[in-house]
């Protein structure tokens, strides 16, 4: 097991979730605007309070600050990242790794031009999806143990989802998102939350439900 959430809760909005990702295994996360998703995936990267216990390899990382659960091998993708005007993509990337051929191959698989390194992290230079892209390779980049990632398909052409799908495949990760056609990509385990709880897990047949339900 690399990553267990026991009983986690956050005030009214997270109440009680328990869940396992397992070393190699992408699992999806499924559920509705305002079902506590975000709320869970700050709670794991420890960017807000919680109770409950989440334990990375069998250890207990409630008292690790952010950064430190970086260091552990947990890194979290914003569902909305924010605009940094002073660094261009060159220096975001450079500041975990200044391997060239690792950088030049991840932009080449997602199909950037390598003109976008001198691109500045604002939503005038880069565009919605180019940006997705762009923090998806900085997560790869930090060679982590579990990427938690926030609807990271959002915004994505379908070729692009494709590759990317493939790539969490050779990866542990846990995958939130609202396109069932992508989880199904993704995902041979899925997770459904509803106001606060994980109302039902299973294999990819769970996904019916979910899309049953709305
Ligand atoms: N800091 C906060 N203070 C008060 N309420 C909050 C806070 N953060 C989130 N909420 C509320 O908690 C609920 C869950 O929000 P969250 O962002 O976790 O949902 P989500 O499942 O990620 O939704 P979406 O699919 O729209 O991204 C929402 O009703 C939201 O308004
Ligand atoms: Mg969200």
């Amino acid at each position: 097991m690399d990553l267990k959430l026991e009983n986690i809760k956050v005030k009214d909005i997270v109440k009680g979730v328990n869940l396992e990702v397992n070393k190699g295994e992408t699992k999806v996360l499924l559920g509705k605007n305002g079902a506590g998703k975000t709320t869970l995936a700050r709670a794991i990267a420890g960017l807000i309070d919680y109770e409950g216990n989440i334990y990375l390899e069998n250890k207990k990382i409630d008292k690790l600050k952010p950064y430190e659960r970086v260091k552990q091998g947990i890194t979290y993708v914003l569902q909305n990242p924010p605009e940094l005007p002073h660094l261009n993509v060159k220096r975001l990337f450079y500041a975990i790794t200044t391997n060239d051929n690792l950088i030049s191959n991840y932009l080449k698989m997602f199909h950037l031009p390598s003109t976008i390194l001198n691109k500045r992290l604002t939503s005038k230079e880069i565009s919605g999806g180019e940006r997705k892209k762009i923090e998806v390779i900085s997560a790869l980049l930090l060679k982590p143990k579990i990427m938690i990632l926030d609807e990271v398909d959002a915004g994505l052409d379908i070729k692009s989802k494709k590759i990317l799908a493939e790539l969490l495949k050779q990866h542990t990760a846990l995958v939130i998102t609202h396109d069932v056609d992508f989880a199904k990509m993704v995902g041979k385990k899925v997770a459904i939350m509803e106001n606060g709880k994980i109302i039902k897990e299973g294999k990819a047949e769970v996904i019916k439900d979910y899309v049953g339900e709305n």
